[in-house]
């Protein structure tokens, strides 16, 4: 199915050869969602853009427009308003025969993309040997909703997972693990260091006290460098014993991700330098070797250079994310490539693109987005963090979510005077719990910065996932209660939109295409969040209004069939920002 804007802006597109000739098939016709409910649903500003270039007034555009028009199928008689808008309102029969098509489509009128492209998309990306924080639950959560949309859009997506598996602090853990757990590499079964986090910063301590053994980290990170065995397999342990943890959080989340970490691009450092400095782009300043930037200045209002081999001879991770572009671009084809990070590294990100435009690493026909996010802030409004001023650790952050939900289920259940089994309420409290972390991420324009408080992402009423999850299970309520099985309904009797909210809701639930479209293309989730909390709320609205179970045929069977297009596109929906639904909470 054509999204309903798109098939609108088809129609202007032949409306304006016919008016004023083949020079403007390519124009954007300006078509707009109305801006008030007032003036109808969509809204047509070419004319006012047109006059100029045409030198005639704009309602006189708009009124050859109009004449040269045919879309009397879609919309009622459209009309000018004030200096030259189109005004359209769609036909309740054109939005009856529009959602018959949604009833047999289980992809609720989202087509896949044609051509589709080949995508990468680099989030999560925690740190080897450090903690996952908040800002990688971020990335981890923001990241594998962009991947699920572009997927479902029958995108090729590469989900990767750059890892931060080099660098020199590896030289502190290795000669800190050979310190304090001497038996590590030669014990048959791979050791259990506990707390990797505990365990950096005990070599932190360390690295910082004691001069001998700063010495001995700094030829760790040679011998690692080199290749040496019992060094690698050092590094090796800690990244398996980081990995476990990861892939914790992973599962209770639900996310797929490939991991391929900044060691990976190692081999292909060197050859980086070699292609910069083919191009002439590379400058030694100090040892170090750099590339110029434009656009970048220090205070001094000096141009900055970006350093992609230090004078110790050591690369940084501007140099490997160069390496990861040319490999992206070259082995796997990718046409665009996204980087979920925190907004702090979107200079890393226009430094390290500039340069591979410079240096012909990314041809024209490759986009590369950096899909920065803001912090996650307490409740006082500062980062987030725990009593004692400790980062907060994810694991327990997500077990905390489950327990407040855990105890407002069985206030719920308490009240309802409601008997559950246990299961019932540990897999209810831990979907809703979960669900609410993530619902909260993504409802947020990620610029933002935003307040983390289970209380708020808990509540039933309100942009929340309780309240979608609710919304969708109330209307499978309607059908146990009715012993309707919405499969059954028939698409074949009419479909019947008389009252206002039922106009409106089907408007609403025609708006998916467009919504994932316009996901697709800026990468903002919250988008996809704010229309479903309007279709709950437009739902309800039509529930209220519209007796359901008790209207006579053939109306009830068109509001089942209503109800079943909610709960349907509810449950796409949320599955592609990561949630499953529940059929009863
Ligand atoms: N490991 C980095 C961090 O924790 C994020 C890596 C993002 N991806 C990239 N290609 N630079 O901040």
């Amino acid at each position: 199915m054509t999204a309903i804007i798109q098939q609108i802006k088809e129609r202007f597109s032949q409306s304006l050869v016919k008016s004023f000739g083949e020079n403007f098939a390519a124009t954007d016709p300006l078509i707009v969602a109305a801006s008030n409910p007032r003036f109808g649903d969509y809204q047509c500003n070419i004319s006012l853009s047109l006059a100029k270039e045409l030198k005639q007034k704009p309602r006189e555009v708009a009124a050859t427009l109009l004449k040269n028009l045919e879309i009397d199928d879609l919309c009622q008689p459209t009309e000018i308003a004030g200096p030259g808008f189109i005004n359209l309102t769609l036909k309740p029969s054109y939005l009856e025969t529009q959602l018959k098509d949604l009833i047999i489509d289980n992809r609720l009128g989202v087509a896949g993309a044609n051509p589709s492209q080949k995508i990468i998309v680099d989030f999560s990306s925690p740190n080897i040997a450090k903690e996952m924080h908040v800002g990688h639950l971020r990335s981890t959560i923001i990241g594998d909703c962009i991947a699920r949309i572009l997927e479902f859009r029958h995108h090729q997506v590469i989900r990767l997972n750059h890892v931060g598996d080099w660098g020199t602090q590896f030289g502190m853990l290795i000669t800190y693990l050979q310190e304090a757990y001497p038996s590590a590499l030669t014990q048959a079964d791979a050791l259990d260091l506990g707390d990797l986090v505990s365990f950096y910063k005990k070599a932190k301590i360390r690295f910082d006290e004691d001069e001998n053994f700063k010495e001995t980290a700094r030829q760790a990170v040679v011998k690692l460098q080199s290749g040496d065995p019992q060094s690698r397999q050092a590094w090796q342990l800690l990244c398996q014993q980081s990995r476990r943890e990861f892939q914790k959080i992973y599962d209770i989340l639900d996310i797929k991700l490939i991991e391929r970490g900044e060691s990976f691009y190692n081999p292909y450092l060197e050859a980086v330098i070699t292609e910069l400095d083919q191009q002439g782009l590379l400058t030694e300043d100090n040892g170090a070797l750099c590339v110029f930037l434009d656009g970048f200045t220090n205070k001094e209002g000096d141009p900055l250079p970006l350093i992609v081999k230090k004078s110790d001879g050591g690369y940084n991770y501007a140099t490997t994310d160069l390496a990861a572009i040319c490999y992206r671009v070259r082995q796997d084809k990718a046409e665009r490539i996204i980087y979920v990070t925190d907004a702090g590294q979107a200079n890393h990100f226009a430094q390290v693109f500039q340069v591979a435009k410079k240096a012909g690493f990314l041809p024209d026909n490759v986009a590369v987005v950096h899909v920065a996010f803001g912090l996650v802030l307490g409740e006082d409004g500062k980062k987030l963090k725990t009593r004692s001023g400790e980062t907060v650790r994810l694991q327990e952050l997500l077990d905390q979510a489950i327990a407040c939900s855990l105890a407002d289920l069985e206030k719920r259940l308490a009240s309802e005077e409601r008997e559950e089994t246990s299961d019932f309420i540990a897999k209810t409290a831990e979907t809703v719990g979960l669900s609410a972390v993530k619902y909260a991420d993504l409802s947020q324009n990620r610029n933002s910065n935003y307040v983390f408080s289970y209380d708020k992402m808990l509540n039933l009423q309100g942009n929340t996932a309780p309240y979608m999850l609710y919304a969708y299970a109330r209307v499978q309520s309607i059908s146990r209660e009715g012993g309707i099985n919405f499969q059954d309904l028939s698409a074949n009797s009419p479909l019947i939109l008389k009252d206002e909210s039922e106009l409106i809701l089907a408007k609403q639930l025609l708006q998916l295409p467009e919504v994932i479209r316009s996901v697709e293309e800026d990468l903002l989730p919250n988008r996809l969040c704010d229309y479903l909390y309007e279709l709950s709320k437009k739902y309800n609205r039509f529930y209220e209004n519209c007796p359901v179970l008790k209207a006579a045929e053939p109306i009830k069977n068109s509001r089942l069939v209503l109800c079943d297009l909610t709960a349907r596109t509810l449950k796409l929906g949320l599955s592609l920002l990561g949630i499953p639904v529940l059929e009863r909470m």
